[in-house]
């Protein structure tokens, strides 16, 4: 079921060989999106719900790349190429600088629904394709990939890596209507979906590049902190800047826990981190 093969291409591109699919991974699919569709109308980034809309990415089971790469390639010259699994961070940020979203071709097993260590296709597709379809963050995206083929000739990585945790994967985003969330791993997440947006225990703070750049993050539960953007134009503003100087101070900067508050930052919400503390006695 999870088929792998060492990528045969420098690029560490294979085909997605859409027609191995079997009609249970399809179904997994459809089963996956469903329940994505039950918690995200009224906490998903409108920005993030139209592109789910706009690629068609429901009803017929797993997406067929060459199709959804036609839609992309009409809205913003973006387009999703099929990968083995994790791939290299240069091969990875090469395919971001050029327009391309790097997607793992596999699905989860039926008994991984909650959660796969490596992200899959659901992750990576229903997650990461529907905002590739947004100029903006589009356009942040692919400078994102640019930014980290120089993060690594200016062994900054860590620290670049930490935005696109922030954003990318579990960002918050400020509405009229109350936060929303627009990052790949909380869309793709039914149970974090909700955790985000109405948990008391999680920080929410206010977008600062240089303190997220220096924030350390958990890769095996729920966020204890998520930032909040006001749009992807100011993420997009904010990141445009040359970053050599800022990695040059965070060289010497300690680093932050994930629960650590600062006196600068721009509280919204100060976690009671409950559900961290829950099992754990008290000090
Ligand atoms: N401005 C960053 C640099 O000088 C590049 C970058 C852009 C990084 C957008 C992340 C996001 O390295
Ligand atoms: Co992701």
């Amino acid at each position: 079921m999870t088929r792998r093969a060492a990528g045969d291409q420098s690029d560490w591109t294979v085909p997605q060989d859409w027609d191995a699919y079997t009609p249970d991974e399809h179904r997994l699919w459809d089963l996956l999106y469903a329940r994505q569709l039950e918690v995200l109308p009224g906490r998903a980034a409108d920005a993030f719900m139209r592109g789910l809309d706009r690629l068609r990415l429901h009803g017929a089971g797993i997406p067929d790349f060459q199709r959804l790469n036609a839609e992309l390639a009409a809205l913003t010259g973006w387009s999703i190429v099929a990968v083995p699994g994790l791939v290299p961070d240069e091969v990875f940020f090469e395919h971001l600088a050029n327009r391309r979203f790097p997607a793992g071709r596999f699905i989860r097993r039926p008994d991984q629904l909650d959660y796969i260590s490596e992200p899959d296709i659901f992750h990576d597709v229903f997650g990461h394709a529907p905002l590739l379809a947004d100029p903006v963050f589009g356009d942040y995206l692919q400078a994102y990939g640019a930014g980290g083929l120089r993060s690594m000739g200016l062994n900054a990585l860590d620290n670049l890596a930490r935005l696109y945790w922030y954003t990318v994967e579990f960002g918050l985003i400020a509405t009229p209507d109350g936060l929303r969330i627009y990052g790949a791993g909380i869309v793709s997440s039914p149970a974090e979906s909700v955790f985000a947006l109405e948990s008391a225990s999680p920080h929410r703070i206010g977008f600062d590049l240089e303190r997220i750049m220096r924030t350390a993050y958990r890769i095996d539960d729920f966020q204890q902190s998520y930032f909040v953007i006001e749009s992807f134009d100011q993420l997009f503003a904010a990141t445009a800047q040359d970053f050599a100087p800022i990695y040059q101070r965070l060289a010497s900067a300690a680093p932050l826990g994930v629960i650590d508050l600062l006196p600068g930052d721009d509280v919204r919400q100060r976690g009671d981190q409950s559900y961290v503390t829950r099992a754990v006695p008290a000090v």
